[in-house]
């Protein structure tokens, strides 16, 4: 390798103005006791504890842990594994490194505990439907406790990746689109799993990935490229990173995803202008999984040397599974000693993590054996799915089901256990899983392979329960769709079931928004219930039945077809508005309505809800922040929760601001016919754009919209915006910020 190359590539990738600062600016200042280890370490045990290498297989951990993996931790090579797990034998491996290796530096273990160890929960974007930050939190707690009962420090949780395209198979992994509720759900999901912000004595360090525009990857492709405006990036892929950092995320992983060229993993503008420079991030930052040597791949490297090389200099501390680190650093490093300080730097904030975890103190404070087998959850299980189920239609009250009709239940995945657990799974297993076909025993079953059979059982019944969706393994990564209609025999299973002329209750089963327009046509009532975790069959029966109002919101709009991908309710207004009249030339396709077929934030109720109108503090909005207030009332029989929601427009700025953002919103229970009256605080620093590289507040009017979703607007109300603070005061995302909500 060429050592003139790697430092001419890196300034490359440096790019522009805010490249060099990272690594001049030194930690909040490294304890003596990490100082002095570091004072102490060889190289080589410097880039052992740069590296984590898989300790077993997703779904056969602990099976690579074989003699020459531990002689390794013995030689003080190696600082952490993934796909690891169970408190005794990570006890003993641990022993290994306190005890056998030279400095007794113990080990790190991690794992993705996405929705749940044991007691499978729903999944992310089920959870982010319910719009509930307690429920999300919740949930990440359950998760945390029960990994760290299992010896496990660390999560590759949450994923904060917004995605406006669900033909991205990963999109079952993040809160959806929106930027606003991402960081908001981002912030739940960390004080969730990190609630001391050390997980010193309770919880486990937190990972805000994939940093960052892996969402926004080219046709939906898992890990293809991102090509985005500098401003797209900061105003929707950015802020759910910023708002886990202040919420204290121990740690950071780079996306596979390249930003114009630029793979993430050698960003060093990204990471280590930004995320280290300008924002201060001193938690780690772990590559993706082999991220680093296929830096070569990705033509920015020809020899893994200088993959290496250009990965630690863009600020990845850590190298995941690619070996690369440790086996080429060392090189690299005799060629360009300037790498130096930035392995000491690297290894500091692994040891800084390790000592924030009590590691130091005590090795095998992670693990008990007895804990691990506590019973599952099953109770917040429930609650959390039936928070995450939205009601998506509802013509003619067809729900809840009238008690002692005959129903038939069609379609596999009502029965399929495994797939209410979703992709990632960590220590859940099917068996746990109660699947809507056993919650609802009198239901007759058919599973639609035989279209006639389950026809017959339709004809039977007094109403159609239909299961339709995906199964889990259409979603999660590496599961990217180019037509995310009803894959198999489902379309045919369907259009048969609507011949009987039976009252059809749809009960979608999916890992990410699907084109359903045609299939749905016709039915009358359509609940999206996504993967709900063991408790998904109960739950679903308890809304079915009414026992409980659904009170989600989807939080990423649901395509006609799919050929609409990418898309948001936050788009461009554009010089032509996309209109329903082909005869003005307009912002839309031909052959398909305007819009998604159930837009963002929509969900219904089993009750009505009232809004009254807004009352301001303020006609103006500035720094102090303007209360805008607003009544909601249940109108209906029935209590039920409301996800009340507030948007924002600016009418007139330059760049033009999109027709809607989301800046607020709070779920409310409200008994029939109470009113509580909610408040929200919005700042100026909220209506914020990014231009030319900084937040920039614009000037003039913002008007304000509160509703039942981004497509049901109840008031109306504006502001004039008085205080301009200079352009760049703030390195805070405005989406990220969060508006104070009060209820009374
Ligand atoms: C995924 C990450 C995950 C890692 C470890 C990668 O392929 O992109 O999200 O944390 O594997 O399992």
């Amino acid at each position: 390798m060429n050592r003139r190359d790697v430092i001419a590539a890196a300034a490359m990738l440096a790019g522009s103005a805010m490249a060099p600062m990272a690594f001049a600016q030194a930690l909040a200042g490294p304890s003596k006791r990490v100082k002095a280890l570091i004072g102490e370490m060889t190289l080589a045990e410097k880039l052992g504890q740069m590296t984590q290498i898989p300790g077993g297989r997703q779904r056969a951990l602990n099976s690579r842990l074989d003699a020459a993996m531990l002689d390794r931790v013995r030689r003080g090579e190696m600082g952490s594994f993934l796909h690891v797990a169970g408190a005794e034998p990570l006890h003993a491996l641990q022993r290994v490194a306190v005890t056998e290796s030279r400095l007794k530096i113990p080990l790190l273990f991690a794992m993705d505990v996405i929705h749940g160890y044991r007691t499978t929960l729903p999944v992310p974007i089920a959870l982010a439907s319910s719009w509930d930050l307690k429920a999300a939190e919740r949930a990440a707690r359950i998760a945390a406790e029960e990994a760290r009962a299992a010896g496990l420090h660390w999560t590759f949780a949450p994923m904060v990746d917004i995605a406006r395209d669900a033909r991205w198979g990963r999109v079952v992994e993040g809160a959806g689109e929106d930027p606003y509720l991402g960081s908001r759900m981002a912030v739940a999901r960390v004080k969730g799993f990190e609630p001391d912000g050390t997980a010193r004595r309770v919880g486990i360090l937190s990972c805000a990935k994939h940093f960052v525009g892996y969402g926004a990857a080219a046709g939906g492709r898992d890990y293809d490229s991102a090509d985005i405006s500098d401003r797209t990036l900061h105003e929707v892929y950015m802020p759910p990173f910023y708002a886990a950092m202040q919420a204290g995320t121990g740690s950071f992983m780079a996306s596979f995803n390249d930003i114009g060229g630029v793979p993430m993993t050698a960003h060093r503008d990204l990471i280590g202008g930004m995320l280290r420079g300008r924002w201060g991030y001193q938690g780690i930052m772990v590559s993706d999984w082999n991220a680093i040597r296929e830096l070569i791949k990705h033509g920015i490297a020809d020899t893994p040397a200088m993959a290496a090389s250009l990965a630690l200099r863009a600020g990845v501390d850590m190298d995941m599974a690619s070996d690369t680190y440790a086996g080429y650093l060392a090189a690299a490093a005799a060629d360009q000693p300037e790498l130096l300080p930035m392995i000491d730097q690297a290894v500091e904030r692994i040891l800084a993590a390790k000592e924030r975890l009590g590691l130091f103190d005590d090795p095998y404070a992670f693990g008990d054996a007895a804990q691990e087998k506590s019973p599952l959850d099953r109770r917040t299980a429930r609650d959390l799915a039936q928070r995450s189920i939205v009601l998506l239609r509802n013509e003619g009250g067809v729900l809840p089901l009238k008690a002692g009709a005959k129903l038939a239940l069609i379609g596999a995945l009502a029965d399929d256990a495994s797939t209410t657990l979703g992709s990632w799974r960590a220590r859940g297993l099917p068996e746990n899983a109660v699947t809507l076909r056993t919650a609802l025993p009198s239901a007759e079953f058919a599973d639609g392979k035989d279209i006639a059979k389950a026809v017959a059982a339709a004809k039977r019944a007094d109403i159609v329960l239909l299961a339709i969706g995906e199964d889990y393994d259409l979603s999660g990564e590496a599961r990217s769709r180019s037509d995310i209609g009803l894959p198999g025999n489902q379309p045919a299973l369907v259009e048969a079931i609507k011949a009987t002329g039976k009252p059809i209750v749809a009960v979608l089963m999916n890992g990410r928004p699907m084109a359903l327009e045609a299939a749905l046509k016709g039915i009358p009532a359509v609940l999206e219930t996504w993967f709900l975790g063991i408790e998904s069959g109960p739950a679903i029966a308890d809304i079915l039945t009414g026992k409980v109002s659904p009170g989600g919101k989807l939080p990423m709009g649901m395509p006609r077809v799919t050929g609409q991908m990418p898309m948001t309710y936050a788009h461009q207004a554009t010089g032509r508005p996309a209109n329903p009249d082909f005869a003005i030339d307009s912002a839309r396709y031909r052959d398909v309505d305007i819009g998604p077929l159930f837009p963002f934030g929509h969900g219904l109720s089993y009750s009505r809800f009232e809004y009254g109108a807004i009352e301001l503090s303020a006609q103006t909005l500035g720094a102090a922040g303007t209360r805008i207030t607003i009544p909601v009332t249940n109108s209906g029989a029935v209590e039920a929760d409301e996800v009340v929601q507030l948007y924002i427009r600016i009418p007139r700025a330059i760049p033009a601001r999109a027709v809607k953002e989301l800046r607020g919103f709070v779920r409310l229970t409200l008994a029939p016919g109470q009113t509580k009256r909610v408040t929200f605080t919005l700042t100026n620093a909220q209506v914020a754009a990014w231009v030319e590289g900084a937040w920039t507040v614009p000037g003039g009017r913002v008007e304000l919209m509160v509703g039942s979703s981004s497509d049901d607007i109840r008031a109306r109300a504006a502001l004039n915006i008085i205080e301009r603070p200079r352009p760049g005061s703030t390195v805070a995302p405005a989406a990220s910020i969060e508006t104070k909500v009060e209820i009374a």
